[in-house]
């Protein structure tokens, strides 16, 4: 006789053990999604409801996309092998999301689907979410063990790089649709070039051993690059002088600038790194 398979439910481990990780994260994963109806149908959302709530929604679809993208790092960084068991819930997530910021945006536009789809095609911002959103559908579909299985590791690990596209887009989307206030953008750019490089440090990594002072030196050119970055935005797109947007982005006088922000999570992360890793280097590969 066949052993009884446990029934598969996201808060079980494959034995069928009860994961407090996996519950936590899964309850936490719907809060953003309740607050969001909850104000809706309190009326809570100021006088257009339902483009604030496109926003919140796109805000959390970003947000989870991102923390998906940071699960690698903090896996090998933080030496914390199981938090491999909740990626595929954040990256889930980040698509349901993306789906429900699509659904809320038809909705907005009275659910005429051809407005939608002329929308889409005529403004870029929107076409690149689209682009975005298409690659989430590819990844969440092939999420299953069933299709990892189909695929093979090698194949499916392939597909699964189209994150790194994903974010770029997503990226995009939110800066343009930002127009002036690309504060918070700024610095979802800025970590997306911390979380790449430090990819490409994982990559070409022959020994599979990275040294923790690697990461700070990431995080400072991560920060400083978000300033440059932001110096060149408004010279570019508002004629103002590049040097002194770039004296106000490094002083703290006008503020916590995006690249500041972007240097403190950085160093941050590199902090807890060190509390975890007695040897001081991060191993990229289980021993
Ligand atoms: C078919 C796909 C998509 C459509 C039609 C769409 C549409 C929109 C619209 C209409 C807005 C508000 C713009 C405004 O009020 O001026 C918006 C904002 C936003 N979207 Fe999307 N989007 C799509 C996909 C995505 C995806 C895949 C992501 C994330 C990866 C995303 C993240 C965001 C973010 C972060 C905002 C800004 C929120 C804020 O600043 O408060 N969107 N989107």
């Amino acid at each position: 006789m066949q052993p009884m398979q446990p029934p598969f439910l996201p808060w079980r481990e494959r034995n069928g053990k009860l994961s407090p990780l996996k519950l936590v994260v899964f309850v936490a994963l719907f809060l953003p999604a309740a607050w969001t109806a909850g104000s809706f149908l309190l009326d809570a959302l100021g006088p257009r409801p339902l483009n604030e709530a496109i926003h919140q929604i796109g805000l959390w679809t970003i947000r989870f996309l991102f923390i998906s993208l940071a699960m690698t790092p903090a896996r090998q960084a933080l030496q914390w092998p199981r938090l491999v068991l909740v990626r595929r819930m954040v990256g889930v997530a980040a698509f349901s999301y993306g789906v429900i910021h699509l659904a809320l945006y038809i909705g907005d536009q009275s659910f005429n689907l051809w407005t939608v789809a002329s929308e889409i095609a005529l403004r870029f911002y929107l076409t690149i979410g689209f682009i975005a959103l298409l690659g989430l559908t590819a990844l969440a579909t092939t999420s299953t063990d069933a299709m990892i299985r189909r695929l093979g590791g090698r194949r499916w690990r392939r597909l699964h790089q189209l994150v790194y596209g994903i974010g770029l887009l997503g990226t995009v989307h939110y800066f343009i649709q930002s127009k002036l206030n690309v504060w918070e953008p700024m610095i979802v750019a800025g970590l997306y070039g911390w979380l790449m490089a430090y990819r490409v440090v994982a990559w070409r990594t022959a020994s599979g051993r990275v040294p923790l002072w690697v990461l700070a030196v990431l995080s400072v050119a991560a920060g400083a690059t978000t300033a440059l970055g932001e110096t060149l935005y408004f010279w570019l797109w508002m004629g103002a002088p590049p040097v002194l947007v770039l004296a106000a982005n490094l002083s703290l006088e006008t503020g916590v600038r995006p690249g500041w922000v972007v240097l403190a999570i950085g160093l941050a992360f590199t902090a807890a790194a060190v509390v975890r890793a007695p040897s001081k280097t991060i191993r990229l590969r289980p021993a």
